[in-house]
């Protein structure tokens, strides 16, 4: 039997909560579940399961890691990634403020050398799930677009 802990947030009050994880586990996000069996309205997200759509970001340990991806351990400490809504689920804010009319691709074809893909490749290997943002000192700073926002931008 292994042990994982949650920092949970509900009604403006966060605490940590312990949960008992029997049988066999694979990824933080199957340890998860199990503890939403112990406890159902434990909260997170996850979606994909894969590693591609990032719904499941959390902290773990203090780093930020895909829950789907992780593998999981005995002794794990998961909290939130960012601002906390309840529990594990923060706010994506960030995609809200980048829906704006200023990021509109370019109409028609766009040719580009292969060294200019090259370059462009990160940001189209980029998943969109805002885990960037999460960790981001210079967000704090204020008047940054931020990391999210660039490569969002760098693909236009
Ligand atoms: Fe989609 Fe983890 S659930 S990345």
């Amino acid at each position: 039997m292994a042990t994982l802990r949650v920092k949970r947030f509900v009604e403006g009050k966060s605490f940590w909560r312990e949960y008992k994880v029997e049988g066999e586990v694979l990824t933080l996000l199957d340890a998860l579940n199990r503890a939403k069996e112990l406890e159902p309205d434990l909260s997170f997200r996850q979606f994909c399961r894969a590693g591609i759509c990032g719904t499941c970001a959390v902290k773990v340990n203090g780093s930020i890691k895909l829950a789907c991806l992780e593998k999981f351990k005995d002794g794990m400490e998961v909290e939130p990634a960012g601002k906390p809504l309840k529990d594990l689920i923060v706010e994506h804010d960030f995609l809200l403020k980048i829906r704006g009319n200023y990021l509109i691709p370019k109409e028609g074809e766009v040719k580009l050398l292969p060294r200019e893909l090259q370059i462009l490749k990160r940001s189209y290997d980029c998943i969109a799930c805002g885990i960037c943002n999460f960790v981001c000192p210079v967000l704090e700073e204020g008047n940054f677009g931020s990391p999210y926002f660039f490569t969002k931008l760098y693909k236009l």
